[in-house]
C-alpha cells in the first residue's frame, strides 16, 4: 500500500546489478573464491525487471537460471566484472550485490602448480583488486543516479555499513548479519538492515524475493528524494 507498495513500477529506468562470487584463477584447475550463490542478487534483478525496468545483470560464477527478462553477462573473475559493469554504464541506478574477491593472485601459473619434494608449504602472492563499488560511484561522467551497495558483517553491522556508505561515496548500503544460522550467505532467506545519509530501515526477516521488492521500494523512494 502506498510508497511501500511492491508493484511501483520501475518502468524507464535502467537498472544495472552485479551478483554472484568471483573466481580468482590461481592455475589451470584452481581459483580463491567465496561463499555466495548470487540468490539475492539475481531475485533483485527478476523483481526489477517484474516491475518494468531495463535490467542488465552482470553475474559471476552461479548455477541460477536467468530471470525473465533481463540481459545477463556472465563473468568470472574481479577484473572480469569490473570490465563488464564499466562497459554497461550509463545507467539509473547501480546495485552491487557481488561478493567480489578482494585479493586475487599476482599471476595466475599457466601449468597446474606441483607440489615439491621436502617442502610443506605454499606461497601465494595476492594483490587489491578494483573496488567495483567506488569506481561506479566515483564516476566523472556517468555515475548512476543512485548507487546501493551491500555489506556482508559479521559484528559492528551499522558501524562497518555506514563506514562503507561513506568512503565510497555511495547513496544507500544494504547489510546483512553473515555467519548467522538461517540467513545470509546460501540460503533462501535474510534480513537487511539499510542505510543511507540520515535514514535507516530493517527489512525482513524474509525470503530473498520479497526483500529484493522491499529493497526496490527504497529505492524509489530514495531516487524521488534525491531527484531535483
Ligand atoms: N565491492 C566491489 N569491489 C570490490 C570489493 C567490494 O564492488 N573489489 C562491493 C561489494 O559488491 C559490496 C560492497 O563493495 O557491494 C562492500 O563489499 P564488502 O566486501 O562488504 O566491503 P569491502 O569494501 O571489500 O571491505 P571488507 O571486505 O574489508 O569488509
Ligand atoms: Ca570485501
Amino acid at each position: 500500500p502506498g510508497a511501500g507498495s511492491a508493484t511501483a513500477s520501475l518502468a524507464g529506468l535502467r537498472v544495472l546489478i552485479s551478483a554472484g562470487p568471483t573466481y580468482e584463477d590461481i592455475d589451470p584447475v584452481r581459483f580463491i573464491g567465496n561463499r555466495s550463490s548470487g540468490k539475492m542478487g539475481f531475485s533483485i534483478a527478476a523483481a526489477a525487471a517484474r516491475r518494468g525496468a531495463d535490467v542488465v545483470l552482470v553475474a559471476g560464477p552461479v548455477s541460477l537460471p536467468s530471470p525473465e527478462a533481463v540481459t545477463r553477462i556472465n563473468v568470472r573473475s574481479a577484473a572480469d566484472m569490473h570490465a563488464a559493469v564499466m562497459a554497461q554504464l550509463p545507467a539509473d541506478v547501480y546495485i552491487g550485490a557481488a561478493a567480489v574477491a578482494d585479493f586475487t593472485p599476482r599471476e595466475a601459473s599457466a601449468s597446474k602448480i606441483k607440489k615439491r619434494p621436502g617442502s610443506d608449504t605454499l606461497t601465494l602472492e595476492l594483490v587489491r583488486t578494483p573496488d567495483i563499488l567506488a569506481e561506479v560511484a566515483a564516476h566523472a561522467s556517468q555515475r548512476p543516479r543512485l548507487v546501493v551497495g551491500f555489506a556482508a558483517e559479521t559484528d559492528n553491522v551499522e558501524g562497518y555499513a555506514r563506514g562503507k556508505l561513506d568512503n565510497k561515496r555511495l547513496d544507500m548500503i544494504a547489510a546483512n548479519r553473515v555467519g548467522v544460522a538461517g540467513s545470509g550467505f546460501e540460503c533462501d532467506d535474510n534480513a537487511l538492515s539499510v542505510f543511507w545519509g540520515d535514514g535507516e530501515r530493517a527489512l525482513g526477516p524474509a525470503a530473498k524475493t520479497e526483500l529484493a521488492d522491499l529493497l526496490l521500494d527504497l529505492v524509489l523512494e530514495r531516487l524521488a528524494d534525491t531527484t531535483p
